[in-house]
């Protein structure tokens, strides 16, 4: 299959130098990317630069190379056009249709999907100006990114700033895929099928102020359903307190403890082709919750907790499968005989896979990479390196899904109507 070709625009913002990692990681994806900056755009990041990392050309008006008719056939052309970061002033001119450079006239003769990642100050994006471009673009089918809240520009914080170039990257991948424009040797192998991906630590109330959790920060359960994503899948990420954005084309269950957790993955998982038990869920729970802060006492003691033993969901999910050949994915992070409590848990458990990390110094909790083996039920065992948590996560659907049931959920009794990609929440 030809490599995709992406239009990567890139108006004048602060943040365009982000869009370099953007264009990084489309090529070496696979995917041919033309890069089309405004002229502000070339402030702060130079035409030398895009036309070295893209390999192609790069013009910012329709003057040049007059008979190759670039400021129609580059759009003609697309199978995806992103804008990172898109301006305030890009989105106004895309809104009403203005096609006085070379992006613009991009813009007006694509047919291919389009996406906004905006990048702007809080009170730019905020203003019903910049809102109601917005909503026209998304009401034409554009996917416009909502920006993420942090730093911007000077000592300024707020909501404004481009989304990280992985994220962004991650909603031109998903776009690409379900139009069957996937790049490289990838296959979307997850289309058609449901995927419910638990993350993050549950939290169990002491009393108003306290609680018992645990350090998992859920980054590993959003690889999982990025990637999950990425090839395809209908994700349900069932997440407890990671604070971490939502992903886009993928539907987030927020709970808080165990027994919230419990309910919103048996819930999900009617319908499941795979469940993947990231979380880190807690074994035991106080056994009375405390109405009123617990004091200190003037005698100098400590109160005893009691607790009592939480819901096992990954055992109750493999015991007891809402799906024939539905597939179950536990995690087991460990401290010491790391192999041989994973086996005795994968047994004890009775899942189809289990990840086994060792809890250590740069990995596992809160860290971007891990390093774990996976375990299979079969007597398999797949060791992953130390490497980023996407890799893993790509390994694990790789394990997945030569093990899902023929049929998928989508295709039987229990169907229900796979959305298409949609934008992230306005
Ligand atoms: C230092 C600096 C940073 C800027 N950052 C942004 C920004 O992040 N977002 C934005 O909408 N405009 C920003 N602007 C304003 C735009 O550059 C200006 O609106 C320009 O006309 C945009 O042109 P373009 O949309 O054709 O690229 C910035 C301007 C300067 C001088």
């Amino acid at each position: 299959m030809a490599q995709p070709k992406v239009v990567l625009g890139v108006s004048g913002g602060i943040a365009a130098y982000k869009a370099c990692e953007l264009l990084r990681r489309l090529t070496e994806s696979g995917h041919d990317v033309r890069v089309v900056p405004t002229e502000s755009a070339l402030h702060f990041v130079g035409a030398a630069t895009w036309s070295a990392l893209s390999g192609h050309p790069v013009s910012t008006e329709v003057w040049e190379s007059v008979h190759e008719v670039p400021h129609v056939r580059i759009g003609q052309a697309a199978d995806l056009v992103v804008v990172a970061p898109a301006t305030a002033d890009m989105l106004a001119k895309a809104a009403h249709g203005l096609a006085d450079d070379l992006l613009t006239n991009t813009l007006l003769t694509a047919r291919c999907p389009v996406v906004f990642a905006p990048a702007m100050h809080t009170e730019m994006w905020e203003h019903p100006a910049t809102q109601e471009n917005v909503a026209t673009l998304r009401r034409r089918g554009a996917v416009v990114i909502e920006p993420a809240v942090g730093r911007l520009t000077g000592v300024d914080t707020g909501k404004g700033r481009l989304p990280e170039a992985a994220e962004i990257f991650e909603v031109c991948r998903n776009i690409l895929n379900r139009h069957g424009r996937t790049a490289g040797a990838a296959a979307p192998d997850l289309v058609g099928r449901h995927v419910v991906v638990s993350a993050g630590g549950t939290r169990e109330p002491l009393d108003p102020v306290r609680y018992l959790g645990n350090r998992s920060s859920g980054k590993q359960g959003y690889a999982l359903a990025r990637v999950a994503a990425a090839r395809g899948a209908r994700v349900t990420l069932v997440e407890a307190n990671t604070g971490i954005p939502d992903p886009a084309g993928v539907d987030v269950v927020h709970v808080g403890t165990a027994v919230q957790l419990r309910e919103a993955v048996l819930k999900a998982a009617a319908d499941a082709d795979a469940v993947v038990m990231a979380a880190a869920v807690a074994d035991f729970r106080p056994a009375v919750y405390a109405q009123g802060k617990i004091k200190k006492t003037d005698d100098g003691g400590a109160p005893t907790i009691e607790l009592v033993r939480n819901p096992d969901i990954l055992a109750e999910i493999s015991a007891d499968r809402a799906l024939p050949g539905q597939v179950v994915v536990g995690f087991a992070a460990e401290t010491d005989d790391v192999l041989a409590h994973g086996r005795e848990k994968l047994r004890r458990k009775g899942c189809d896979l289990l990840v086994v990390n060792e809890v250590g110094e740069r990995k596992t909790f809160g860290s971007e990479e891990n390093e774990a083996v996976v375990l299979a039920a079969d007597g398999a065992d797949t060791p992953v390196p130390y490497g980023p948590k996407e890799v893993l996560a790509e390994i694990v659907w790789d394990l997945v899904a030569p093990r899902l049931r023929s049929v998928p959920a989508n295709d039987s009794e229990k169907s229900v109507t796979r959305p298409d990609f949609t934008a992230p929440a306005e």
